[in-house]
């Protein structure tokens, strides 16, 4: 959707949740009061509400604040993002998916609604129009980094810090969960493009739940910012997150990998737990001890101790219902 879509300037026009006429709105986008009416009934396709009134014409139920990428571009240049670029997407398949096949290094990609937005191990990821975080970074290398296995765990350590900073106590579930008291508030999904020992393309997606309230049954226990009391605006926080992944993109060397890895347990939200290590063929059980410096979970066993790459594992704790 370009920046004139009469669906984007309807949207714009709604989005702050005041009563606004039907004659109003069909100047503004230069369309009948007809075709505007039905503009209005194609928006619940993203589960907006908008209640009508003859009258008083029509009010989007709640309000919703929409992402501004001129405003976002402007903070990230004023960071010192000179060469990153912005992309704001209406509704996309999924960012990451946009990202790899039309964009370039350094350049972001965020959307109001994915329709089937991407989680770990294949799991579809719920993406509610204007209410989250979908965003994607993309990043060129000409040589892979030596210890890309660990990079979701940097960036994750990364974006614990920041948030943390701000008041919001993020934690890490290894390797790549963002959990807010105790239950999942986001994800990192970085895929990769290109030549195992050539030039190659990361995708760096992110998702971050932040109004969230309700959705369908998401088969992991979910929360976000909004239920934890946090009210931030999500053009501020996306610029905090665009921010702490570019700025840890260009730091990436092995000293600065080193360190955020020895990090992660300030934020590991299973630190000495019993867990149970689900594979695709069988389960571990034994007590989570952290990450050994190439990112691997280290679990202590009834055998001694075990270690997991960051791979087609997931974790879970063996002594809670999730
Ligand atoms: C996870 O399973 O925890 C990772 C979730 C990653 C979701 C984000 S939303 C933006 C980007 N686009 C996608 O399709 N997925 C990632």
């Amino acid at each position: 959707m370009t920046p004139d879509d009469p669906q984007l300037i309807l949207l714009q026009q709604l989005a702050h949740g005041e009563w606004i006429s039907g004659a109003d709105l069909a100047q503004t986008l230069g369309i009948s009061r007809e075709a505007v009416s039905k503009r209005i009934r194609r928006l619940s396709e993203w589960q907006l509400e908008v209640a009508s009134q003859s009258g008083r014409g029509y009010q989007l139920q709640p309000a919703i604040e929409l992402l501004d990428g001129e405003h976002i571009l402007t903070e990230l240049r004023a960071a010192g993002h000179a060469s990153s670029r912005v992309q704001i997407l209406t509704s996309v398949d999924s960012t990451n998916r946009w990202l790899g096949e039309h964009g370039c290094n350094h350049m972001l990609c965020l959307a109001e609604h994915q329709s089937a937005g991407r989680g770990r191990r294949g799991r579809q990821w719920h993406s509610p129009f204007a209410q989250n975080l979908y965003l994607s970074l993309r990043i060129d290398f000409q040589h892979w980094p030596d210890r890309l296995p660990a990079l979701g765990l940097v960036l994750g350590v990364a974006l614990c810090e920041r948030l943390n900073a701000l008041g919001i106590a993020l934690q890490l579930k290894w390797p790549n969960d963002l959990y807010l008291g105790g239950r999942k508030c986001g994800g990192l999904l970085i895929e990769q493009r290109g030549e195992l020992l050539g030039a190659g393309t990361l995708i760096i997606g992110l998702g971050l739940n932040v109004a969230m309230r309700e959705g369908p049954a998401i088969d992991q226990h979910w929360t976000s910012l909004a239920l934890h009391g946090h009210t931030i605006s999500r053009n501020t926080l996306a610029v905090e997150l665009a921010d702490t992944l570019l700025k840890e993109c260009h730091a990436l060397d092995n000293a600065r990998i080193s360190q955020r890895l020895e990090q992660f347990s300030n934020y590991d939200v299973y630190h000495d737990a019993p867990v149970l290590i689900h594979g695709n063929e069988a389960s571990v059980a034994g007590h989570s001890q952290g990450i050994d410096e190439w990112g691997r979970l280290r679990l202590r066993t009834a055998h001694g101790e075990q270690r997991f790459s960051v791979g087609d594992v997931s974790l879970r704790r063996s002594d809670a219902a999730d």
